[in-house]
Order: C-alpha cells, then structure tokens, then sequence
C-alpha cells in the first residue's frame, strides 16, 4: 500500500478532485471506445449500411444482460474500421478523452483478429493505433504501452498465427492479453502461445474472474503467468485467492461500469472493489468498453464516489495502484506517485 497522506480523508471524492489525480487507465479495449457519432461517420466514410438508423436506435440496442450479448454487438460495431486513418481516428478519439480526464499513461488492448478475420492487413491496424498514440505522446503528453489481445473464443492455432503475424511490429507493443467469451475458454487453452509470448520478451495479461470461476484466476497466474489480472472480481469467492493476491500485490484491472453494465454486479452498490482495497489487494479503476458502458475513467471513478462512498483517500490509493500496476519504469513510477502526492497536498492545503 502507499504510504499516501490527505489532510481530509474522509471527504467523499467528487469529480474536480478525481480529475485532478494523475491517473493510468490498464483495461481499456479501442475497439469499444468507438462512439456511436465516429461509428456513423467511418460507416459514411467506408460506404457501410449500418443495421442501425439512428444513432438512438444504436444506443438503444447497447442493453445487455451479460458478457456474449455485449460481445456480439461489439465485433458488430468493429466492421466499420477499415482504414488506417480510421483506427487512427478511433484512438485519437480515446486519447482526448483522457487528456480532458488527467490520465497520464494508458496501456489500451487492442484485438487484431477481429479485424485480421476481415480481411483487414494487421500492418493497418498497428500503423493507425501506433501513429495515434505517438502523437498522443507528443502532443497532449500520455506515455502508452499497447497491448495485443488473442481472442480466446477461437483456437490456439489461430493465437500462434495472429502472434507471428505481429512479429514484424514487436516494437510496437509491451504485452499479450486475453480476452473475449470467457466461460469455457480457459487459460490453460492458451498456454503455449502465451509461452511463446514470454520468450519474445513480451508481457503477459488476461481477462480472468469476470464472469468465469477463481480457477480461471488461478491458471491466469499458475500456467500463464501473467503480470496482471484483468477484471479478477470474482476472486471474492475463495479467501484464500482474496489473500494470495494481496500478498504478492498482483494488480486487478477492474472496470466497475462495466460490471454493472453486464450485470456481473445488479447494482453498484453490491460491487466489490473498495472492500478488495482494504484487504490491500492492488485493485485500480479502468473503463473496459466506455463507448457501450456509459463511461470513461473518470465515470467509473465518480460510480463509485456515488454508490459506495468512496472517500478521497481510496481513490488516491486506487490512482497510486494504478500507478504501481503499470509497465513503466520504476524511475517512472516514483515521478508520477510523487506528483499524485503534490496534487493531494495542493488539493488539501
Ligand atoms: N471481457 C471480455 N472480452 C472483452 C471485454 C470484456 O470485458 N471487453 C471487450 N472484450
Ligand atoms: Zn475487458
């Protein structure tokens, strides 16, 4: 834990403060923070026919009763990126949003099957993401590690290939991940890739615990031996995981919205993550899918002000874990928790 100090610790967190904290952002997928408005435009530009009207009637259809039917909606959506230009519009979009946000280092996901499958050059895909987050770099000053996910509903096979077609953009990226349709994909079907991905000196994440048993939790770390867990919240069935990962400070992406919005959690106020904190489980806020989730990171910061009380200790130590839980440098770690405790300092004094 951070050895943070807040003249007023038990003030609730509203959004000004929440703003103001410098923030990382660890599970975000680019493909779902592609708005409604840009999904039109890039369909308009691309000449696609969308299933859609209106751009009510494409918010209407983002009602989801668990992962699949958000999931089916999603590789929908994903047609209309096509060009370079468009994933780079895509994330150039994201990385204002975070600019507008205090986030000051981002390490997005990114699923080149779902556009590979299309018939789309992997080449497009990473140019696009990769001049967009350089610019984000210089322009608005977000540093960015991206990460390439498999998609765990298809083979293994198809893992190995996606990972020798992205050998040629090693460069590009910092890790693996694994995401997509959870329950009965298990990680133990990706260990081999996940292996290769360690010899390539790559690191190594993965969905795991968001809708699928603590087992999957377990081989995420036993056989995948991942540096992060992302979402992790249903390690709250078993103690003696609730303890393992508090004792070895492994990092759970967690994405409140999105667990209310896939109804993992009915309600807000039923959502772990504050609890996980104080058993000093490394626990940090990300958005997930904002664009279907109702929500950025601020959003997901200010849910849980709302609904549980957070004060503006927690979320300064959920800023600090996020901090922690990146893949920067530790040089780089202690320059940003220094400025989170300037700002903490500026904001009490
Ligand atoms: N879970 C699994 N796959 C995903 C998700 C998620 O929350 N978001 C985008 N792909
Ligand atoms: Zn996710």
């Amino acid at each position: 834990m951070h050895n943070l100090t807040l003249t007023q610790p038990e003030q609730l967190a509203d959004t000004e403060f929440l703003r103001a904290l410098p923030k990382t952002e660890l599970h975000l997928h680019l493909e779902g923070s592609l708005e409604p408005e840009l999904m039109f435009s890039l369909a308009e530009r691309n000449g696609i026919q969308l299933p859609y009207a209106s751009i009510e009637e494409v918010k209407a259809a983002y009602d989801f009763h668990n992962l699949q039917s958000f999931l089916d909606i999603y590789y929908q959506c994903a047609d209309v990126l096509r060009t370079e230009q468009d994933f780079y519009d895509l994330t150039w979009a994201y990385l204002e949003q975070c600019h507008a946000e205090g986030v000051v280092h981002i390490e997005p996901f990114f699923d080149p099957q779902t556009h590979t499958d299309r018939g789309i050059d992997i080449e497009i895909v990473i140019n696009g993401i990769s001049r967009a987050l350089q610019d984000g770099k210089e322009k608005l000053g977000i540093s960015y590690g991206l990460i390439l996910c498999f998609l765990r509903h298809l083979s293994e096979e198809a893992a190995f290939a996606t990972l020798e077609q992205a050998k040629p953009f090693l460069q590009h990226f910092v890790g693996v991940g694994l995401d997509s349709s959870e329950v009965g994909n298990p990680p133990e079907k990706f260990a081999k890739v996940f292996a290769a991905a360690a010899e390539l000196g790559l690191k190594r994440v993965a969905h795991a615990g968001e809708e699928g048993p603590v087992e999957y939790i377990e081989g995420a770390l036993d056989i995948l031996d991942v540096q992060r867990i992302d979402h992790g919240v249903r390690c709250t069935d078993s103690d003696a995981m609730i303890q393992r990962l508090a004792d070895s400070r492994m990092p759970l992406t967690v994405c409140p919205l999105s667990n209310t919005r896939l109804k993992v959690y009915q309600d807000m106020s039923e959502h772990p993550i504050l609890e996980l904190l104080d058993k000093g489980v490394c626990v940090t806020v990300n958005a997930d899918d904002p664009a279907f989730f109702g929500g950025y990171l601020l959003a997901n910061y200010q849910a849980l002000s709302n609904a549980l009380g957070m004060t503006r200790l927690q979320a300064a130590q959920l800023a600090a874990n996020s901090i922690e839980a990146s893949f920067i440098s530790d040089e780089e770690k202690q320059r940003l928790l220094k400025q989170l405790q300037d700002v903490l300092d500026q904001l009490s004094a």
